[in-house]
């Protein structure tokens, strides 16, 4: 077995952390107060080759793999994880979705400029009705001999509005249930898409979340991606692959709060002693410390279970259900830790905290990962 990571995945941590660290740790304050799209940070991170890291050189991306895509993601979130989740949705649902299951000229005509970074990509599965239940997709996409004709409504979309190319799952076969639904390549200038309001999150706040609406809106036959009727497997195995994105982005949200937390133990005094030379602090950061190094070591396996192109869904389920469970704890820890400067937003940990308790919820709630990991138990 073997724990060391090898100098590319190295130079590709370094490289993120660099940007992170000198680039988007400047506005990112700013940012999230105004809920600001960080549209100059994604063009910069697309020039840097981040935003199609996972997409083979074949068409346009960066050929990394999915071990430096961890690294990389957890370097980005520990400061902006608003960039972390556009990255992510980008590669690991939309990219990897593409480039997996599409045919050759929807990889041609999609898959390129999304694998540059001059597009972006958003991943439409959640409905009013239908979020973690997603077997009960009200949008439908009727079957019109050479088109879909699409109609429904959206919900939670991250991208909605900054994106333009559209991954829409649908149902086409009421009757047949999930087996009827199919998965559509949507361009998002199509007549008949509309969006709702810009949504007011709690955190997160600089990564654009809208609903999206459909009405009529015509979509080629050419633009489904698989057999008719792949569109709920397609959805369930894409989202394998983006749970290793937000698994590491919920990792990177608890080490910037770790690495806060020391920062500010080494520097605070109370009662005469640095915060730090009190062991109820330093057991905290202890603590903090072992919940990372076990997310950090989950999301390390599933990505490698995925490079080895072996099964890794049962693994992405857990290392997601862990890191986001830990992030909002340890989060909730760092702000306990700065006392009163914790919970305001120039020590960034209340953010954090903010950031975490995302990770708990979209994607995949925590419960719906321990479905998965719970079934996988007793198949
Ligand atoms: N790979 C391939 N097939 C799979 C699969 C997988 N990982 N998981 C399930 N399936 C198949 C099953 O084999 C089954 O097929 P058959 O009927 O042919 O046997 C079919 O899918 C239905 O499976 P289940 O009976 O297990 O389905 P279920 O209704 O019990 O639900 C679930 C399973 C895991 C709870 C699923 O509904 C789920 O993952 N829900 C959460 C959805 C989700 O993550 N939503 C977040 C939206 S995306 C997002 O947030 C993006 C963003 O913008 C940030």
């Amino acid at each position: 077995m073997n724990f060391e990571f090898t100098e590319e995945q190295l130079m590709i941590q370094q490289a993120a952390r660099d940007y992170a660290q000198r680039e988007l740790i400047k506005d990112v304050i700013e940012r999230d107060y105004k809920a600001e799209y960080p549209a100059h940070h994604v063009k910069a991170l697309a020039e840097l080759g981040f935003m199609g890291m996972l997409v083979s050189p074949e068409y346009d991306g960066g050929g990394m793999d999915t071990v430096s895509y961890v690294l990389a993601m957890e370097e980005l979130s520990k400061v902006d994880s608003s960039l972390g989740v556009i990255v992510s949705v980008n590669n690991s649902l939309v990219c990897y979705g593409l480039e997996k299951f599409g045919s050759p000229s929807q990889k041609e005509k999609y898959l390129r400029p999304l694998a540059r970074g001059e597009k972006i990509g958003a991943f439409l599965l959640s409905e009013p009705e239908a979020g973690s239940d997603a077997t009960s997709q009200k949008t439908t996409a009727e079957d019109k001999g050479d088109y879909y004709l699409v109609n429904g409504t959206k919900n939670w979309i991250t991208n909605a509005h900054s994106g333009s190319t559209y991954l829409v799952i649908a149902q086409t076969h009421p009757q047949k249930k999930h087996h009827g639904i199919n998965a559509l390549i949507v361009d998002k200038n199509t007549p008949g898409i509309s969006l709702g309001p810009h949504e007011d999150k709690m955190g997160m706040r600089s990564s654009d979340t809208h609903s999206v609406m459909f009405t009529d809106v015509k979509v080629p036959k050419e633009n489904r991606i698989g057999e008719d009727g792949f569109g709920f497997k397609f959805a369930m195995q894409t989202l394998e692959a983006g749970r290793i994105g937000i698994a590491s982005q919920a990792l990177g949200i608890a080490s910037g709060a770790m690495e806060r937390s020391i920062a500010y133990a080494r520097e605070r005094k109370t009662f005469g002693k640095f915060l730090y030379e009190h062991q109820s602090v330093a057991f905290t950061l202890a603590e903090m410390a072992v919940k990372i190094e076990n997310a950090r070591n989950l999301c390390i396996k599933a990505a490698w279970l995925k490079d080895q192109g072996k099964p890794y869904g049962v693994a992405s389920a857990m290392a997601k259900q862990y890191a986001a469970d830990i992030a909002m704890q340890v989060t909730t820890d760092a702000v306990q830790i700065h006392g009163g400067y914790g919970y305001v937003k120039e020590y960034h940990v209340e953010r954090l905290m903010r950031e975490a308790k995302l990770t708990q919820i979209y994607e995949g709630t925590s419960e719906i990962q321990k479905i998965v990991i719970s079934r996988d138990l007793f198949r």
